[in-house]
């Protein structure tokens, strides 16, 4: 597999990345901080991710780091099959209502940055695997606007084949959106919100672009213990990230469109769509 990664740096993105790297999954990792990438680059590749682990500058508050950094991965690795997006940003309720400033950057890089990310990575995913026999100037819907020497010799690949009939991974956008995006609640308004658009963007492109080719995995963790969550109560069902990381592993492999982790929050968030308004304005969850 030759991946992509947004958010390697830190928690689950780094227990996802960790678990690639183990089994030779070939990675090029994005983010804002160049020496946070260049660390985590060097910890992949002592764990087996092949070298070089290259970098490339990408911060979901600056959209027009988006194409050039995905360029950069796609042309260094000659081509991509998936692309792993689990950066976001998270802050209190009241922080946020508080401070419109704090508001604005969770609201822009958990829903507008996200969203436009994907987007570009969608167009180059669908490139390199959806044309089979096309030149990528030849496209005029997905890949419009696309530079054929970001693709170098991907150009005829179809999903699941490559010319020669030898298996080929299919191309794979999986991102990480939250529980929280499932139903209105008083803790996660704003965050939730964020989440929930995130969440129904991914479905419709998983509805729009299957059948070209493209799966998308949508993962909605419940309570995991990273940075993010540093400070604040563990729920029941808290998870760790490296458990996190198998289950979404086994996601991408599999192409299933949405998976919760861990396991029990698919229950537990069936169990809370279904409360009535009054019970929901009621408690606290
Ligand atoms: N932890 C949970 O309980 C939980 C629950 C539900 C959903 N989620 C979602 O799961 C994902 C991963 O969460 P996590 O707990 O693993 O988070 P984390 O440990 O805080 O790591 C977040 C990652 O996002 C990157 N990032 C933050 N802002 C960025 C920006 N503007 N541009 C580029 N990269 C940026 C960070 O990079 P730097 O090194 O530059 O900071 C870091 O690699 C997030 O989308 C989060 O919303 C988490």
């Amino acid at each position: 597999m030759k991946a992509v990664f947004l958010g390697a740096t830190k928690g689950m993105g780094r227990a996802l990345a960790r678990l690639m790297a183990e089994r030779g999954d070939r990675l090029f990792l994005l983010g804002r901080n160049a020496d946070d990438l260049k660390t985590a680059g060097r910890d992949l590749e002592i764990r087996g991710a092949p070298q070089p682990v290259e970098t490339a500058y990408c911060d979901l508050l600056d959209a027009a780091s988006f194409a050039p950094a995905l360029d950069a991965a796609f042309r260094a690795m000659d081509g991509v099959d998936t692309v792993v997006v689990t950066a976001g940003l998270f802050a209190k309720q009241e922080e946020m209502e508080n401070d419109a400033e704090l508001a604005n950057r969770v609201l822009s890089a958990d829903f507008t940055g996200t969203v436009l990310f994907c987007e570009e990575a969608r167009k180059r995913l669908l490139a390199v695997y959806g044309l089979s026999n096309k030149s990528v100037s030849e496209n005029t819907g997905a890949t419009a606007g696309l530079s054929s020497s970001v693709f170098p010799g991907n150009i005829t690949r179809t999903a699941g084949q490559a010319g020669s009939g030898a298996p080929f991974p299919s191309p794979t956008l999986c991102v990480f959106s939250s529980v929280a995006g499932d139903r209105g609640r008083k803790p996660v308004v704003l965050y939730g919100a964020a989440k929930a658009g995130l969440s129904q963007y991914l479905e419709g492109l998983d509805h729009k672009y299957r059948s070209a080719g493209l799966r998308t995995v949508c993962v909605k963790p419940g309570f995991v213990a990273t940075g993010m969550t540093a400070g604040l109560k563990p729920p029941p069902f808290a998870g760790e990230p490296e458990a996190v990381a198998r289950r979404v592993l086994k996601a991408i492999d599999r192409g299933r469109p949405v998976v919760y982790a861990p396991a029990a929050w698919r229950w537990v968030m069936c169990a809370i769509r279904k409360l009535p308004r009054c019970v929901m304005r009621k408690i606290e969850f």
